[in-house]
């Protein structure tokens, strides 16, 4: 059983496509995930749903995380998060295979399922299966009452409203946000300092602004799409923090345009998929300042030097990424951690785009169910 789209309670107020609306909400559902539980007083998150006290947060091990198609996308980036500003082992899992696997997980272990729906059969089965095994089970969710929010001990609400389309966009930066108020939360416990914790909670608040900026970028991204919208497929690269930005944005555009997109790490398409470069294959490589950058630059350099043409995400005022890429979208700059959150914007809409030049159904993709219900 696949369930039916529920408009009931949310238009699209005259914008063209629910996804569209979606899109253009994230500064708004951002401000939801945040409101109330950014405390300054503590330099801390504060989460009234975990049903855990400090002393049992602070037992915390391991934590794995769970989820299907784009909430397993943010899965991996609440990897990075919370390994950065925790120091607490994760674990990404793809529901369905959690749930068949059987892994020894060790005691005083968190399971987060993630979920926009609530509903999803696989994950909901994961959680049932690690709570059997006396592990504590939470859920990071948007639907109020959906069964994976009752079937877990606890957990996050995001607060993002309905999201209508079938591609999942404003609940993946709704939850990103949640994995970071979570990463500040269990740091907090352990080695970030008060000082460190203030300074994340005021880039946290920023947030909704770069967001805001980054939609400016719409009109930018509509040209970038009539340029590539006869694509056939199109690679996605990005590192650390920005690697699963790009699995997200290949998995928008197959979604909703029907072309082939694969994200890698940046560094892997040396590996294989650099074999498939040409001059029909476009790259669209997630470059803002940071860390892995130059890296990131030589990687660009080489597509650039096999005939691929080369779209870049990427600061403003960067003559170095200007100078070697055919398009650039620009993006604000915000700290790595929070990169993800504002670089899907782009992606996001790039997919838009090219689906609705190629005539294809934005809000209904062929095949594909808001939430699937069944294994
Ligand atoms: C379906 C949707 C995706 C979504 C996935 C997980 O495949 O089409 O957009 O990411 O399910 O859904 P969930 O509600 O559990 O986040």
């Amino acid at each position: 059983r696949q369930l039916e789209t529920d408009s009931s309670e949310a238009t699209r107020e005259g914008f063209e496509h629910y996804m569209l609306k979606e899109i253009y909400e994230q500064p708004e559902s951002i401000r939801n995930a945040m409101r109330g539980r950014l405390d300054e007083e503590n330099a801390t998150a504060v989460f009234g749903g975990l049903n855990l006290t400090p002393q049992q947060s602070r037992m915390v091990e391991r934590i794995i995380l769970t989820g299907c198609g784009t909430s397993w996308h943010s899965g991996l980036v609440g990897e990075y998060l919370i390994e950065d500003l925790a120091r607490i082992p994760v674990s990404v899992e793809y529901a369905s295979e959690l749930r068949y696997r059987n892994p020894p997980i060790e005691n005083n272990t968190l399971v987060f399922g993630i979920t926009q729906s609530g509903e999803t059969a696989d994950t909901l089965a994961a959680l049932r299966e690690t709570k059997r095994k006396g592990h504590r089970t939470l859920a990071i969710c948007n639907v109020v009452g959906s069964s994976i929010a009752q079937a877990a001990d606890g957990g996050v609400y995001l607060y993002a409203g309905p999201e209508i389309g079938v591609a999942s966009t404003k609940a993946f930066t709704s939850q990103c946000c949640v994995l970071a108020m979570l990463g500040l939360y269990f740091g907090r416990l352990r080695h970030l300092s008060f000082e460190r914790g203030k300074q994340i909670i005021e880039e946290l608040r920023q947030l909704p602004n770069a967001i805001q900026q980054t939609l400016g970028c719409n009109e930018q991204v509509r040209d970038v799409a009539q340029k590539y919208q006869n694509a056939s497929t199109v690679l996605y690269l990005g590192r650390q923090f920005n690697f699963p930005t790009a699995l997200e944005g290949a998995l928008k555009l197959k979604e909703i345009s029907y072309i082939h997109a694969e994200g890698y790490p940046a560094a892997e398409m040396k590996h294989g998929p650099i074999a498939l470069v040409d001059k029909e294959t476009p790259s669209v490589f997630i470059i803002p300042r940071g860390t892995t950058y130059t890296k990131v630059m030589a990687n660009m350099e080489e597509v650039k030097a096999r005939g691929g043409p080369v779209i870049a995400l990427a600061n403003e005022d960067d003559p170095q990424v200007q100078a070697v890429a055919d398009d650039v979208i620009h993006v604000p700059q915000v700290p790595e951690f929070l990169q993800p959150i504002v670089n899907v914007v782009p992606l996001q809409l790039l997919a838009y785009h090219i689906a609705l030049l190629r005539g294809c159904d934005v809000d209904k993709p062929r095949n594909l169910a808001k939430s699937v219900t069944v294994e």
